[in-house]
């Protein structure tokens, strides 16, 4: 019989980086998903306000508190044996200053989070910094951010053209500097996504972002076909030819090791 897998740490998550292993990551947000997720072989589990669209049903993640994070990620800690569980911090509780995303953090960490995301360029470093230094390790997110998808005119691809591509460097390096451990690199060309990944000390999880980043990271409700609608192209319904959801969810965990997902002809950009 295989042994229970040992909880996953930032220490060995950095390991894995380093040896070169991709990193599997699906969001999550209740318990009995997380239970299965954990014993399929998810290193992390992202409690991500996507939950604001997927399981709340509005049309972007803006309306999401606090507290509905903080809810979910007491669900998903209960559930969960061994992943690493990271929870998104929300629109507007960061955003003021770093001692709000202090607070705001504190209540996600005391839920069950062993890490926060949040999302922003150089603005955010101050506030990573503040937050790492007082024993929050925290992953960036760059690219497309759906908290800011009213400023950005929609959910469409970032860093296409020479300067907002170098910005985007110039904002990762920043936020690496600042100390963040990971990076979420959303809807942005595999060739940036890679320069970025080579250039940083970030684990970079791709969405959108081309098979060169250190790990993969995708919305559980759209990998596994429940999403009605048209989805965007990164993402693979992993339940074709799957005889069960655990199934799917391993497959996906096999082929994000394997670097097979994403393939850069079919869900890259
Ligand atoms: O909220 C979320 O689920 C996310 C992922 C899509 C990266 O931020």
């Amino acid at each position: 019989m295989n042994e229970p897998r040992k909880p996953l740490t930032l220490h060995r998550l950095r390991e894995m980086h380093a040896k070169g292993e991709p990193v599997a990551m699906l969001t999550c947000y209740d318990a009995s998903s997380a239970k299965l997720l954990d014993a399929a072989g998810v290193d992390c589990l992202l409690i991500g306000d996507s939950l604001g669209m997927v399981l709340q049903g509005h049309s972007s993640t803006v309306p999401v508190s606090l507290a509905d994070m903080a809810y979910h990620t007491a669900c998903v800690a209960r559930g969960n044996r061994s992943a690493w569980v990271i929870g998104d911090l929300p629109f507007g509780s960061y955003q003021e200053s770093k001692e709000q995303a202090m607070r705001s953090a504190t209540v996600l960490m005391q839920a069950g989070a062993h890490m926060v995301k949040l999302e922003g360029g150089g603005w955010t470093a101050e506030t990573v910094r503040f937050l790492v230094d007082r024993g929050v390790p925290v992953c960036a997110h760059l690219g497309l951010t759906p908290q800011s998808v009213h400023a950005l005119g929609g959910y469409r691809i970032q860093g296409r053209d020479e300067e907002s591509a170098a910005t985007m460097k110039r904002h990762a390096r920043e936020l690496s500097d600042a100390g963040a451990a990971m990076l979420v690199l959303e809807l942005v060309p595999s060739a940036l996504a890679n320069e970025v990944t080579r250039e940083t000390s970030f684990i970079t999880i791709g969405i959108g972002a081309g098979k060169g980043c250190g790990g993969q990271v995708l919305v559980l409700h759209d990998m596994l076909g429940i999403t009605q609608g048209r989805l965007p192209r990164f993402v693979r319904n992993f339940m074709e030819g799957s005889p069960s959801i655990e199934a799917a969810v391993r497959s996906y965990v096999a082929d994000v090791k394997a670097r097979r997902f994403p393939d850069d002809a079919l869900h890259g950009y």
